[in-house]
């Protein structure tokens, strides 16, 4: 695996993909997107803050036209399970009236996150809405969203990296694994 020099990678008990895993993987994302929206009035939503890294580098794969914006969503707090409380921090900026929408979201986990911003991105009537998720966390929900494009499927564990945090840290790391057990516990 690729070391950023940090020594975060050592907080992990696991790796579940390794950045050349990711970038492949996104390009694929990139590659079937750009297909699918040819011709359409494309805008990628990402939610702040776990959704930006993959919106960085999902944007540099698509070869069609596009803009895109960001939406602020907090649910978990310090803790490693959903709140199921989700507030929203930030609206999007763009006029998102009859544009093709699609939403850059880290990881479908229990799904509240997605559907109070799915329900929020409704209002701004857009022409068609659509999620693509980094990581689709395999586990009985609430809220069944269909997720149009997914990265991986990854079992129902807390994992950092690419985006994800833990208490604001390890969104840097270039890989996606799962955290030490003792880093949990010592909060
Ligand atoms: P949901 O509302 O439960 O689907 O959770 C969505 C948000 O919780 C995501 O955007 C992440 O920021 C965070 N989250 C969910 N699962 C994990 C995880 O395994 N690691 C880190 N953050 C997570
Ligand atoms: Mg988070």
């Amino acid at each position: 695996m690729t070391h950023s020099g940090h020594g975060l990678e050592d907080h992990l008990q696991r790796v579940l993909f390794t950045p050349e895993q990711i970038a492949q993987r996104v390009a694929e994302i990139g590659a079937e997107v750009s297909h699918e929206y040819a011709g359409r009035d494309l805008t990628l939503v990402s939610i702040l803050k776990g959704g930006v890294v993959f919106l960085a580098d999902l944007t540099r794969t698509i070869t069609i036209p596009h803009a895109y914006d960001m939406v602020g969503a907090a649910s978990y707090g310090a803790s490693v399970t959903s709140s199921g409380q989700v507030t929203i921090t930030k609206d999007v900026d763009v006029n998102l009236m009859g544009r093709d929408v699609l939403v850059i979201e880290d990881i479908y986990d229990t799904g509240h996150t997605l559907k109070v911003i799915c329900d929020l991105l409704r209002l701004h009537n857009p022409r068609s809405l659509e999620i693509c998720a980094m990581l689709v966390k395999d586990k009985a929900r609430d809220h069944d969203l269909s997720i149009r494009f997914c990265g991986f499927h990854i079992p129902d564990e807390f994992v950092v990296g690419y985006g994800l945090d833990h208490n604001e840290l390890y969104r840097d790391l270039p890989c996606i694994g799962v955290l030490k057990p003792e880093i949990y516990q010592r909060g």
